[in-house]
């Protein structure tokens, strides 16, 4: 065979993805055993909540000594602040190259303790033990870290794979039903995109502690990882993971400064809604995805409160603030069909701010 650049550029491309395959596991103590027998030194990052609820039962587990850093938790912790305090530590702790991060957390833990490890001495080794719904079914996948930046979502980032990622629902017991709700936005965002027999099984679902069922759990990583495997490098495929995202992120931002802010997945699945509502009024009005998903995510999710024009003009500009824009282009995913989304539609902000009116 003769080796061109595209043949290598293939290899290079499926040998990540074999990596990536392996690097999530269902039954872990032996191989975080292994990983950490490798390393010089651990540090474990968690947040005030999982150093109450998760460290004590991790320290249980696992058997190798430990130095621990503690974020205060919440979206608006993950920023580069924070990132800095991360980093001041791993200094004082003189952590060299072969030093190993686990992060004992949800998705802010694991973005930004991804990111950390992955800048510090140009990269370090990190596992994820995820331990929100959310960060199991999509923050710990894929390899994607970062912070927020000037109230931006996730703007100053890195990808970098984890040496594993190791998922345990046994976690979830002591996880708040507003968080379990959010991680669920993600489980059906995959459905939609992806599985439409998966979508099909949630609709049964009429308690959101339903989504906490393993096989379930199992089911949504599996798509998620496939994705990440077929498109790497988001040229295309792994664009659709951002269904519902180009709406929801704004309003996530846009709720991120209010009292009462909504979770990742509150926001995701408004944006759903109002993503498959704009395909319905100006794209392809015979596709009936929104009024398919619209009860079920109605039953399980709060609605977008009235919102007045200062507001909507707020959301747009966090909307034409979106990385994923081409120039002042705001691009989206189009869900016409169950299981069939296209990518790059460009959405028009007149009809997005139509939509939010009402
Ligand atoms: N990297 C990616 O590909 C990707 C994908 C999706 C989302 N994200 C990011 O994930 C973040 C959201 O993640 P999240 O929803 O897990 O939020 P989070 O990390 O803030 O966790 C939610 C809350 O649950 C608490 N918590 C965590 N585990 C717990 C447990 N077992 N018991 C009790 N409380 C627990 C946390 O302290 C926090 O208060 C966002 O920043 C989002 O941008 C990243």
């Amino acid at each position: 065979m003769e080796f061109t650049v595209d043949t290598l550029a293939l290899i290079s491309i499926n040998y990540s993805a074999m990596e990536f395959k392996d690097t999530i596991l269902y039954d872990w103590d032996s191989r975080l055993e292994e990983i950490a027998n490798d390393a010089s030194d651990i540090v474990v990052l968690s947040d005030s909540n999982t150093s109450v609820y998760c460290l004590p039962i991790f320290k249980e587990r696992f058997k190798h000594e430990f130095k621990s850093i503690e974020i205060p938790s919440g979206e608006s912790n993950k920023n580069l602040d924070t990132a800095k305090e991360v980093w001041k530590k791993m200094v004082s702790f003189n952590l060299d190259r072969n030093a190993l991060m686990l992060t004992l957390g949800g998705g802010v833990v694991t973005d930004l303790g991804g990111y950390c490890a992955s800048v510090y001495k140009r990269g370090i080794d990190c596992v994820h033990i995820p331990t929100t719904l959310l960060s199991m079914v999509d923050a710990a996948i894929g390899g994607k870290n970062g912070i927020d930046f000037m109230h931006l979502k996730n703007y100053l980032g890195t990808i970098r794979l984890p040496k594993a990622v190791l998922i345990d629902p046994t976690w979830l017991y002591t996880l708040p039903e507003k968080e379990t709700r959010s991680g669920a936005a993600e489980m059906i965002k995959a459905a939609l995109i992806y599985d439409l027999t998966l979508w099909r099984k949630f609709q049964q679902i009429t308690n959101i502690q339903g989504f906490c069922d393993r096989e379930l759990i199992q089911k949504s990583v599996a798509i998620k990882q496939e994705i990440v495997m077929r498109d790497p490098y988001e040229k295309g495929l792994r664009k659709t993971l951002n269904f519902g995202h180009t709406i929801g992120h704004a309003i996530e931002s846009f709720y991120m400064k209010s009292s009462a802010p909504l979770t990742h997945g509150d926001a995701v699945a408004l944006g759903m809604l109002l993503e498959t509502k704009y395909v319905s009024k100006y794209v392809d009005p015979s596709s009936g995805v929104y009024e398919e998903i619209r009860p079920f995510i109605e039953m399980h999710y709060p609605t977008l409160p009235k919102l007045n024009e200062e507001n909507i003009e707020q959301i747009i500009r966090y909307m034409l603030g979106d990385k994923k824009n081409k120039g002042n282009v705001i691009l989206s995913v189009l869900l016409r069909e169950i299981g069939s989304p296209t990518w790059d539609l460009e959405l028009k902000p007149d009809e997005v701010k139509e939509l939010l009116r009402h």
